[in-house]
């Protein structure tokens, strides 16, 4: 029978094309457009990206719908839970993007602590007058301490980076569970979130943004941090509190931020722009070739396989 595909996204790669060719009936159209609107009612599979958030009312104009599939590991822009109750599957792209997205976390971080952004702008604005001993002094990593949230594959991958460099992993996971993390070149206690806040030189977000934890980092658990404590988040926006952030790294409780992803992106709280001690990023965290082609190629064949089940 004839499926019908509507998607935001060409996507990187063959991977769509080769979706295509399967399911002949697969339509490009950008969310909300005129053509989506029209397509949507006759859908059986969308693809979408993050930046695509779809609610209950979406299904409701999609009563033929079987399957959403996004281009992410992130499913919070997606109604998971009215598509449980209506069966539609949710087909995202975990696993593929574990490593591109831990290195980026690493890369904020050593951004950060080894102040990037200023000597790049430093050479470039073509007023630097040569070595100094004083220059743009950073900070050390080796033999301080990794505050790690969420003890899944991202976790685990950055935890095994920051453990190259001489520092000392600690997981929190929102399941509460103690023990310890086998993180691939050594193990790692998991703690209760205000011990290991209290512990972490630098604290890195790995854990999905759920109703459970949003806001986790309000503004007590962000004070609960050491006095210079660096954030890094490439997780979720919502996650942080961003304008408790701010003002605490106004005061100079944080000692630096480090972010690739917001509350409301595109649209960032513009006191970002002005706040101290950040390095800033456009949502890069899986943003390799590679990467967001296997990404692509996971959802195309997750898609593949629940239409397959299609009556
Ligand atoms: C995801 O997949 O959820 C990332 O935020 C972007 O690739």
């Amino acid at each position: 029978m004839t499926i019908r595909i509507l998607t935001t996204t060409p996507l990187i790669g063959p991977a769509l094309a080769d979706l295509g060719a399967r399911f002949p009936e697969l339509r490009l159209a950008a969310c909300r457009s005129q053509a989506w609107n029209e397509a949507l009612p006759s859908a059986q599979a969308l693809v979408v990206l993050l930046s695509d958030p779809l609610s209950e009312a979406d299904l409701d104009a999609a009563p033929n719908l079987k399957a959403i599939g996004t281009c992410s590991v992130g499913i919070n822009h997606l109604p998971v839970k009215a598509c449980k109750e209506r069966g539609i599957a949710v087909v995202n792209t975990p696993g593929v993007l574990t490593d591109a997205t831990a290195d980026l976390a690493l890369a904020l971080l050593l951004a950060l602590t080894r102040r990037l952004a200023e000597g790049e702008a430093l050479v470039r604005s073509g007023t630097w007058q040569g070595w100094a001993l004083d220059q743009l002094l950073g900070t050390g990593l080796a033999g301080k301490a990794s505050g790690i949230l969420g003890s899944g594959p991202i976790g685990l991958a950055f935890a095994r980076r920051v453990w190259a460099l001489g520092m000392t992993p600690l997981f929190w996971d929102r399941e509460g569970r103690g023990g310890e993390v086998d993180f691939g070149a050594g193990r790692a206690p998991r703690l209760p979130l205000a011990e290991l806040l209290s512990l972490s030189d630098v604290l890195s977000l790995h854990c999905p943004l759920t109703d459970q934890t949003r806001g986790l980092l309000d503004r007590a658990a962000l004070e609960g941090l050491p006095p210079g404590a660096l954030i890094i988040n490439t997780a979720r926006g919502g996650l942080l509190d961003e304008d408790a952030a701010i003002d605490l790294l106004e005061v100079g409780h944080l000692g630096g931020v480090g972010l690739d992803v917001y509350e409301g992106e595109p649209h960032l709280n513009p006191r970002w722009l002005l706040a101290p001690r950040t390095v800033l990023l456009p949502h890069l965290g899986s943003a390799t070739v590679e990467t967001r082609e296997a990404m692509a190629h996971l959802l195309c064949e997750g898609l593949a396989a629940a239409l397959q089940v299609i009556p």
